[in-house]
């Protein structure tokens, strides 16, 4: 590399098609000087860590758990399935595997105490906020999560953070409906086990259909991991500073509640509730082309093709429409992308339909009001969250995230007393 500034040339070393940023730091204008560094808003070309848990490649489509396709996993794979895969790496045999699901099965239950802070809420709180509280809440009840260098003890939180995030996610859902709380019921599965906690009634035994159990249960394996997305990176971001991993989890809620990240659903539907009919597309798109407003549900930072999940979660929808009966505005979604992919704006810019375009239908067919759809997204991402947090604790490179910055305010000022400011 040559310094335009001194003219010195200097040998950076490149692995795995990237520089170290560090390396930048010894090309300096004189001895006093800092030294260069990189400047990244949003880090959009930076890598943060290495990793073995998902593969994207946003150009072609791909999306891979520990080299799986999604594709193969969505049909032939369970949720908790995929979930050991990403945290232990490997698929499990058949002895793991029923281990694995009678773990997460016997702690699903949670303090009775949650329940007494979760009526602490106003009626209408939103069901995230109340998810990023219980969540965070979760380490005040185990103290030795704070012992995050024991590997037993750091199982035992892994498996309980997988097992009672849809109990706590149900709970908030009852709590806006004025509804008791449903305990979890030991011989449901997973999926089965948080629709009952979210729709039994007085029935003594609630009997999920399994076409909707199913389609439930794909869409957690579609949003279970996705590299280091705005959610993950938080989860990394807090869980290095070495706190508990209940704590790092709700940064990853926390992050997962806006709406450009998993909040983005809900306002799919928003959006095509607005739009309200077929003839009002075009003049939806023209106004998104005016730069009057996004397309939700397209783009993405890293997919510059149809996101892999997106196609999966169209053919799902249907299978849910078959059960629920169809929703108008399914219609209203497909003319939008049928006109957004054949016009020239979205073309040039390779906006294509991303995973929350489809999905937020399917989660209205279900009975979801809109503020749980991001509710919907975190369950399965803890998964993805607590493999990813994993890693970084074993990573012998990682330290505490601490980024640099480019100071670009006064300097040396006099202070002023306050009867003399203008
Ligand atoms: N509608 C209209 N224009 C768009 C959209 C959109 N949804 N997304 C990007 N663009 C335009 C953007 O205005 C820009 O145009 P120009 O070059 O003329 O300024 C260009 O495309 C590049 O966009 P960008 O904002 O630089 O892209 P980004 O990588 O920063 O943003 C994104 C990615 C997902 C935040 C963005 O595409 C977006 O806001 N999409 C809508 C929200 C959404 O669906 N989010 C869910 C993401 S997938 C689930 C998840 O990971 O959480």
């Amino acid at each position: 590399m040559t310094d335009n500034r001194t003219g010195k040339t200097y040998e950076v070393d490149v692995t795995d098609d990237t520089v170290r940023a560090i390396d930048l730091r010894q090309i300096k204008v004189n001895e006093d000087d800092f030294g260069l560094m990189t400047y990244d808003p949003a880090f959009m070309n930076t890598a943060s860590c290495r990793s073995s848990i998902t593969y994207i490649d946003g150009d072609r489509g791909i999306l891979e758990y520990r080299g799986y396709p999604i594709e193969q996993l969505a049909e032939k794979s369970t949720y908790l399935e995929v979930a050991y895969l990403l945290i232990h790496g490997e698929l499990p045999n058949q002895k793991q595997l029923d281990e694995w699901i009678h773990e997460i099965t016997i702690h699903t239950f949670v303090h009775e105490n949650l329940k007494q802070f979760c009526e602490g809420f106003r009626y209408d709180a939103h069901p995230m906020g109340m998810l990023l509280a219980t969540t965070g809440a979760l380490s005040t009840f185990y103290p030795d999560a704070s012992k995050i260098d024991d590997p037993e003890i750091r199982y035992s939180h892994v498996i309980r953070l997988i097992a009672k995030m849809p109990t706590l996610a149900a709970f908030a859902y009852r709590h806006a409906r004025g509804m008791p709380y449903v305990y979890p019921d030991n011989e449901l599965n997973y999926p089965g086990n948080f629709l009952g906690m979210l729709f039994k009634m007085t029935e003594l035994k609630y009997e999920p259909d399994p076409r909707i159990e199913r389609a439930l249960d794909i869409l957690f394996i579609l949003h279970a991991d996705h590299e280091q997305n705005c959610s993950t990176s938080a989860v990394r971001a807090v869980g290095s500073s070495q706190v508990d991993p209940y704590s790092a989890v709700a940064a990853g809620v926390a992050a997962l509640y806006g709406p450009l990240h998993g909040g983005a659903n809900e306002a799919v539907l928003r959006m095509l509730r607005r739009i309200g009919t077929l003839e009002n597309v075009p003049d939806f798109v023209q106004g998104v082309k005016n730069g009057e407003e996004r397309l939700m549900g397209f783009g993405h930072r890293v997919y510059k093709n149809y996101d892999p999940r997106a196609k999966i979660i169209k053919k799902a929808c249907e299978d849910v429409f078959e059960v629920t009966g169809t929703n108008p505005l399914l219609d209203i979604a497909v003319e939008l992308e049928k006109i957004a992919l054949e016009d020239e704006y979205f073309v040039s810019r390779k906006l294509y339909p991303n995973v929350d375009f489809y999905s937020g239908l399917i989660y209205e067919a279900l009975g979801m009001p809109v503020d749980m759809f991001p509710v919907l997204f975190a369950i399965p991402r803890t998964s993805g969250w607590i493999a990813q947090w994993l890693e970084m604790t074993q990573d012998k490179e990682q330290k505490i995230a601490r980024p640099r910055q480019i100071y670009t305010g006064g300097r040396t000022l006099d202070y002023v007393p306050i009867g003399d400011r203008g």
